[in-house]
């Protein structure tokens, strides 16, 4: 078949190396993909949310399925865009429709649904314009820390958490009169929960689904989850305090209730469920749900899926995903980001990089997340730049094949966390 993958960021470059690995797949295409995925595919220049061009591209090249990386596509509605589309309704799509996307695209949707569903989350209270004064009263009758969350997509900034309560009033009011634009008219204000965090992959066809790995990722910039939140500059799987028991709560009380409540309310859900899950006190609770997969989590679930992962999109896209096997590797997985110095803030775009065979004769894998290809040479071009990924027989043994790759690639004002994992040991 033909398979058109979308994005452009580590955990497409991760996908992509998969998927390029499975006998199913005959042509790769990725839109619009960095210097790495073009090592295992063929990158074409269309913008993920430029759905008349992907229009286009797809009946030109009589593309048979299509796996949607980033979440802006899919809260635009992809999927009911193609199936829409007399030309195009055939082609199958692994991600979940407009309405399963509000899951991500809107905070109070996905709070409204757990409450409905009885999933484990945090109190909350969602507020807009008419109802600040209520907000405003609400927060007095919470404690220290505050957690502000804008309803809609904000590229990872909307969440805000804040320790004095006067601080809380301002930043609810400047987020209501428009600090993230539309994404904060409604504004979500959370009970804050106390604990370690995992991120959990859901496969599902809408009918039945398959846990993936589990991972936990490092969003922090700073040494010991200190400084500014990012994308997340590192990870790891499987994640030492999810123990069977603690899994076996995350189905029951949250993996099969969101299956299923998505199904009993109509929404069509073909595609990756994350689960942004916290530990309090060894009960699971959703932190927040998103449509897609993790960066950079996906780094290291990848390395530990044995199967074919197209095969299981072929599950996805038939409805008897039951019917296809997942097989895991039992080694740990790591993933240490190399980044540009400066990010999340700003930093320089450009720089050639060097050193990425040697870091790969080191036993690493290398997924490309901000590259290109210019005049031959390879050059930074985001924050997140290159992700150093191992498998090892432990944690400390996959990290330690990450951090001599890490070593060895090279750019100017490279800049990685030394402590990858520092919370599990
Ligand atoms: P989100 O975008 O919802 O994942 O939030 C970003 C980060 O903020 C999460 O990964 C958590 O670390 C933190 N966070 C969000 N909601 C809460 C909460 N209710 N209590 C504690 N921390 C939270
Ligand atoms: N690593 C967290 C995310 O992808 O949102």
């Amino acid at each position: 078949m033909k398979l058109l993958l979308l994005g452009s960021g580590g955990r497409e470059h991760a996908l992509a190396w998969k998927i390029a690995q499975s006998d199913l797949v005959s042509k790769l295409y990725i839109a619009p993909g960095n210097a790495g995925t073009e090592q295992v595919g063929e990158n074409v220049d269309i913008a993920v949310d430029d759905f008349q061009a992907l229009r286009v591209f797809c009946m030109e090249q009589d593309i048979n399925m299509i796996v949607v990386g980033p979440e802006v596509p899919l809260v635009n509605g992809i999927f009911d865009f193609f199936k829409g589309d007399i030309a195009l309704k055939d082609i199958k799509i692994i991600g979940p429709s407009r309405k399963g996307a509000l899951l991500e695209g809107s905070k109070q949707f996905a709070k409204e649904f757990m409450q409905r569903n009885n999933i484990p989350t945090a109190k909350y209270m969602s507020v807009s314009q008419i109802t600040l004064e209520q907000g405003l009263q609400f927060l007095e009758t919470m404690q220290a820390p505050y957690v502000l969350k804008a309803d809609g997509l904000c590229a990872g900034k909307g969440v805000l958490i804040l320790n004095s309560l006067e601080e809380a009033k301002e930043e609810l009011e400047a987020m209501i009169t428009g600090k993230f634009g539309q994404a904060s008219e409604h504004v979500i204000i959370e009970e804050f929960l106390d604990g370690i965090e995992c991120s959990v992959f859901v496969l599902s066809d809408s009918e039945h689904y398959k846990i993936l790995p589990i991972a936990k990722d490092y969003k922090r910039i700073g040494q010991g989850d200190t400084g500014l939140n990012t994308g997340g500059t590192g990870s790891v799987s499987p994640v030492p305090f999810v123990t069977p028991e603690f899994k076996k709560k995350i189905e029951e009380r949250i993996i099969v209730p969101t299956v299923e409540g998505l199904k009993n309310e109509g929404i069509l859900y073909k595609g990756f469920i994350f689960l942004g899950i916290i530990n309090v006190q060894g009960e699971p609770m959703v932190i927040e749900y998103n449509v897609r997969m993790g960066d950079p989590e996906t780094e290291s679930v990848i390395l530990r899926i044995k199967s074919d992962i197209v095969d299981l999109f072929e599950g996805v896209a038939a409805v008897n995903l039951h019917e296809h096997t997942l097989e895991i590797d039992p080694r740990t997985a790591a993933c240490v980001m190399m980044m540009s110095a400066g990010y999340p803030g700003e930093y320089k775009k450009g720089l050639p990089i060097t050193g990425k065979d040697l870091a790969r004769a080191l036993g690493a894998t290398l997924f490309h997340a901000g590259t290109k290809k210019e005049e031959g040479q390879i050059k930074t071009n985001g924050g997140r730049v290159i992700a150093c990924c191992a498998l090892g027989d432990s944690m400390d043994d996959a990290l330690s094949t990450c951090y001599k790759a890490a070593s060895t690639v090279s750019f100017n004002n490279k800049y990685y966390r030394k402590d990858i994992g520092f919370d599990l040991r």
